[in-house]
């Protein structure tokens, strides 16, 4: 044993100690809780999708002829197939809702302000490539509405004034959702998404690394060293806690409501009611209040909003130091964010 350290310490020259140093940042104190440290819930259910994603697609086959057929060959023959297609199904819902409760953290916290604005746009990278893995990932199935869901989603994206035509053209690879489209979304979500997340990912780790996490102070709690714990390994192995109970949830989720499959997509018969899954109920909704141009372009200026938000927010508390309006239009979001989700998922058209 002592030979075999010695051997791979010669080739491999890293002190404990300079690893500790690495990696040890001291986190403060209120991250011991769950819900304080969000981040790394997406970033577990991340690793289950990347390993139950290569397991789902050594048997899908992505072509109109045979992605639906390779689906339900996962689902009701292959050795295991139900629980890997069910882990993966509900750890990206799970990923989805995590995302969102985590960047809601850093927005009411105002994690996001000086000097954290990079991290916060690169997070907007992280929600916007999450949810492209999310509709991708639905689409490849192949089932009645995943196929008329996509193709709604195209014709939205092809009535973005100017640009929309081309959108429209490079989501389906073709004028209509068929085989182009397929192999397009399959690429997207089983290796362009993912690449993008591991690299986002990696720097937004990267700035939480050199700024440290932000430092809130509840009243009673001490200061300095004492307000602070080890990286290594008590956060660490709080996180494990929390992905072991993530599994046991999953695994849960993933026997008592399994994951299911429609009819197989009948690209000559509309079906009479057309939905998204329930991430994208908020724009379904938002799209059937108004005109189609409108609805695109409150879109558009909703998500640069976002996007831009430390700095408009810079901007507004100059101007009003006293008052803290991100609280209320936060709020006031949030709770539209709800009312329009519920309101889609409630009724059928
Ligand atoms: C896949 C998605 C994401 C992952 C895996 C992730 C992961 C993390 C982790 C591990 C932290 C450390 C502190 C914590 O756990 O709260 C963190 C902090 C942070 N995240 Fe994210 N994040 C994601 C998405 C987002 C989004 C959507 C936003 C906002 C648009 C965001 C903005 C930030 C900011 C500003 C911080 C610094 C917070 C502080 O210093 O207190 N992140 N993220």
């Amino acid at each position: 044993m002592t030979a075999l350290r010695a051997w791979l310490g010669e080739r491999l020259p890293l002190r404990g100690e300079q690893l500790r140093a690495f990696t040890n940042e001291p986190v403060p104190n209120h991250m011991k809780r769950w819900w304080w440290a969000l981040g790394g819930t997406p970033a577990y259910l991340f690793g289950v999708q990347v390993l139950t994603g290569i397991l789902l697609a050594f048997q899908y086959q992505p072509s109109p002829k045979t992605a639906y057929e390779s689906v339900r060959f996962i689902t009701h023959e292959a050795a295991f197939g139900w629980y890997v297609r069910g882990l993966h199904k509900w750890a990206a819902t799970l990923m989805i809702a995590s995302v969102v409760l985590h960047q809601l953290r850093v927005f009411f916290t105002g994690a996001y302000r000086r000097p954290r604005e990079l991290n916060w746009l690169l997070g907007m990278g992280l929600l916007l490539a999450t949810l492209t893995a999310g509709f991708t990932g639905y689409s490849l199935v192949y089932e009645q509405l995943s196929y008329w869901g996509a193709t709604v989603g195209a014709n939205i994206a092809g009535s973005v004034p100017l640009v929309g035509p081309v959108l429209r053209r490079l989501m389906l690879g073709a004028d209509q959702y068929d085989a182009h489209t397929l192999s397009r979304f399959f690429v997207l979500h089983g290796a362009i998404t993912p690449a993008a997340i591991v690299v986002l990912f990696g720097m937004h780790v990267l700035l939480i690394r050199l700024h440290g996490v932000s430092e809130l102070r509840f009243e009673g709690e001490p200061e300095g060293k004492k307000g602070h714990f080890d990286f290594w390994p008590d956060h660490v192995l709080s996180e494990t806690i929390v992905a072991l109970v993530l599994m046991i949830l999953l695994t849960t989720l993933a026997i008592v409501f399994p994951a299911t499959l429609g009819p197989r997509a009948d690209p000559l018969s509309t079906p009479e009611i057309i939905k998204p899954e329930w991430f994208f109920y908020v724009a379904f909704r938002w799209l059937k209040l108004f005109s189609r141009n409108v609805a695109i372009a409150g879109m558009g200026a909703i998500v640069s909003l976002m996007i831009g938000w430390p700095f408009v927010d810079g901007w507004l508390r100059k101007r009003l130091p006293r008052a803290e309006p991100s609280v209320w239009i936060g709020a006031a979001a949030v709770l539209a964010i709800v009312a329009l989700t519920v309101w889609e998922g409630a009724v059928s058209h």
